[in-house]
C-alpha cells in the first residue's frame, strides 16, 4: 500500500509522528509537505494528496491540520476522493467498512498523538465491506458526476 501524506503547520508535528508509525509498519509513503511549522494554507497541501489518490497513484492519503476540517473540506472537492474526518477508532473502522474512505483527515489540536496513531492503524487495516455499502458509495459517485462542471451556486435540472 502506498500512502500520500500532507499537512499544514497545524498538523506538521502529528504528520511527523505518522511517518514514524508508517516506517515501523514498513509502509511506503510520500510526504507532500508542509516541511516545518511556518504558517501555510491547508488547501495547498490537501490538493496534491487528493489529486494523487484520485488518480490512483497512491492507494490512500492522510491529511492533518489543526482541526482536520479544512483539509477534509478541501480534499472532498476533488472528484473520486472520499475523505473522512475522524477523531475516534470506531469511526475510523466504520468509514473504511461503510464509506470506503480513501483519505483520512485528522486534527492535531483535537486528538492526542496516541489516539491519532491508533486511528491511523485501524483505518489502514480495515477493509471496505461492499454489499449495500457499495450501492451507497455508487450513489456518491453519481452525485459527483451530476454536478461535474456546474459553476458555484449553479444547479442541475434533471
Ligand atoms: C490553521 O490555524 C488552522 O486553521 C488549520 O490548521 C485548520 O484547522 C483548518 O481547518
Amino acid at each position: 500500500m502506498k500512502i500520500a501524506l500532507g499537512s499544514d503547520h497545524g498538523g506538521f508535528r502529528l504528520k511527523e509522528e505518522i511517518k514514524r508509525l508508517l516506517d515501523s509498519l514498513q509502509l511506503a509513503y510520500e510526504d507532500f509537505g508542509c516541511t516545518c511549522e511556518d504558517s501555510v494554507d491547508y488547501p495547498d497541501y490537501a490538493l496534491p494528496v487528493a489529486e494523487k489518490v484520485a488518480a490512483g497513484e497512491f492507494d490512500r492519503g492522510i491529511l492533518v491540520c489543526g482541526t482536520g476540517i479544512g483539509m477534509s473540506i478541501a480534499a472532498n472537492k476533488i472528484p473520486g476522493v472520499r475523505c473522512a474526518l475522524v477523531h475516534d477508532t470506531f469511526s475510523a473502522r466504520a468509514t473504511r467498512e461503510h464509506n470506503d474512505s480513501n483519505i483520512l483527515a485528522l486534527g492535531e489540536r483535537v486528538v492526542g498523538p496516541g489516539l491519532a496513531l491508533d486511528i491511523v492503524k485501524v483505518w489502514l487495516e480495515t477493509e471496505f465491506q461492499g454489499g449495500r455499502h457499495a450501492r451507497r458509495v455508487e450513489k456518491l459517485k453519481q452525485i459527483e458526476a451530476r454536478y461535474a462542471g456546474v459553476k458555484q451556486g449553479g444547479s442541475v435540472t434533471n
